[in-house]
């Protein structure tokens, strides 16, 4: 089987429900936390994607067991620090920023040497932000210039420390809080705005967490040394997975969608924000809770009338994996569309800011970019009729889906690569599309 697809048309109109692949960020903290808990932790609705996967094969590698049964996943703990090895090991995080920077977390008493490897993009990435808070607990790290591959060696003599998190990444707020489990004493973070899955899971399992909200940041006390009680948990819906499915019956003809259960906690909807200023009316139906976390519906139907979007930066921090797909709804859309601050976008899987200014430029988009600002001059009629070759993207997962949601709604003949990165957060989407009536070769 090649390991491309081609797209020659368009999808035509469709009104479905769908349910989206569980979240990615939930199923990798559930499996982390549920490694530190004493007893027997039940996940059910995980994510099986590699991300995934690769985490469960972490916590194995690490001592920890689990097993399959009736598609809940039930995993062993031995309580905090309860990891069982006996020499140094080598953990491959695959493709994983996410559970590469937060296991580094759980490893700051490890007795030995724990090497953590990752696939060509993870590679690339850096760890300063990880290893600089983690060195101040005390724990030693070996690294190739703050890249993978990198060494922790963990201490007995944790201590826990008042740091300032401005990047506002949750990787590395998690990572703190992670550490700071097993570090006896308070563990203090300002964190900039960031998603608070960690922190919510953590209060549902009622650990002495406590949060203050100031203006810009969070200060999040945290109390090291009290065990985590074996745990039930299920995991929704993703809303970055859900948002491709979003904008395409967005700017399809007369498509309605509904999407269900999905997570939408405050954290991660700047999506549904910025797509709602530019015009759409999405729109959240039964909205409940479960294990902490908010969960709904999904209404999306296609709007003819978008127009451009002045992007609040308040907005970049939930809406950072998002963008690529937003700035295709500003292609669509009347006017021209300014985002401002998005620096971040080139620390991920690949440096995505870049790639998105070259894949507007190839589908004749004109895009003014000045550092990490973008205007996007949109144009509703945008139709596409040209060859396009979608390649060298260092297999990030949400360029193929971008690719593939433009080839859907704007036209033309496209040849995608590297099909395989899907497994990384959606290993259906290719099915799921073809559900809603998209003809992919
Ligand atoms: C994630 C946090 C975000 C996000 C990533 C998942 C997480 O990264 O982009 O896809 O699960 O904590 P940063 O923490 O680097 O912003």
């Amino acid at each position: 089987m090649p390991n491309y697809i081609l797209i020659n048309s368009k999808i035509e109109t469709f009104k479905k429900k769908m349910n989206v692949v569980s979240d990615k960020s939930i199923s990798i903290r559930s499996i982390l936390l549920a490694s530190q808990a004493v007893g027997v932790s039940k996940i059910s609705n995980l994510l099986e994607s590699e991300d995934v996967i690769n985490a469960l094969k972490t916590i194995k590698k690490l001592g920890i067991g689990y097993q399959k049964k009736n598609n809940i996943y039930h995993i062993q703990g031995y309580g905090l620090n309860g990891f069982d090895f006996k020499k140094k090991v080598t953990i491959n995080a695959g493709n994983s920023g996410t559970l590469a920077r937060l296991i580094l977390g759980l490893l700051v008493k490890a007795k030995y040497k724990v090497k953590i490897i990752g696939d060509k993009s993870l590679s690339k990435r850096d760890f300063s932000r990880v290893i600089k808070p983690l060195e101040l607990f005390g724990v030693n790290f070996k690294s190739n210039n703050n890249k993978l591959p990198i060494e922790i060696l963990g201490t007995e003599y944790l201590r826990p420390i008042n740091y300032l998190e401005n990047i506002g990444s949750a990787q590395v707020k998690s990572c703190i809080i992670l550490a700071s489990l097993n570090t006896p004493g308070t563990t203090i973070i300002n964190a900039k705005t960031s998603r608070n899955h960690t922190e919510l899971m953590l209060k549902f399992l009622n650990y002495p967490l406590k949060i203050k909200k100031k203006q810009h940041y969070e200060k999040i006390s945290i109390k090291g040394l009290n065990q985590i009680k074996a745990f039930n948990y299920n995991i929704p819906g993703d809303i970055s997975s859900a948002s491709f499915f979003i904008v395409l019956a967005l700017l399809t003809d007369k498509a309605k969608i509904i999407i269900e259960n999905v997570n939408i906690n405050k954290s991660r909807i700047g999506i549904i924000k910025i797509l709602n200023k530019m015009g759409a009316n999405i729109k959240f139906k039964k909205r409940r809770y479960y294990n902490g976390e908010e969960v709904a519906n999904i209404h999306v139907e296609n709007k003819k009338n978008l127009n451009a979007v002045n992007c609040p930066k308040e907005l970049n921090s939930s809406a950072i994996d998002e963008f690529l797909i937003i700035f295709l709804v500003a292609s669509k859309s009347k006017g021209i569309s300014r985002f401002k601050d998005l620096g971040e976008m080139n620390k991920k899987e690949s440096k995505r800011l870049d790639l998105a200014v070259k894949f507007l430029r190839l589908i004749g988009v004109k895009v003014d970019r000045i550092k990490n600002n973008i205007s996007i001059y949109g144009n509703p009629n945008l139709v596409l009729a040209g060859k396009y070759e979608i390649k060298n993207f260092l297999k990030d997962h949400r360029v193929f889906f971008l690719s593939c949601i433009t080839a859907l709604t704007l036209g033309g003949n496209w040849k995608i690569h590297d099909k395989d990165a899907i497994n990384t957060s959606f290993p259906n989407f290719l099915e799921s599309l073809k559900d809603m009536g998209a003809k992919i070769n």
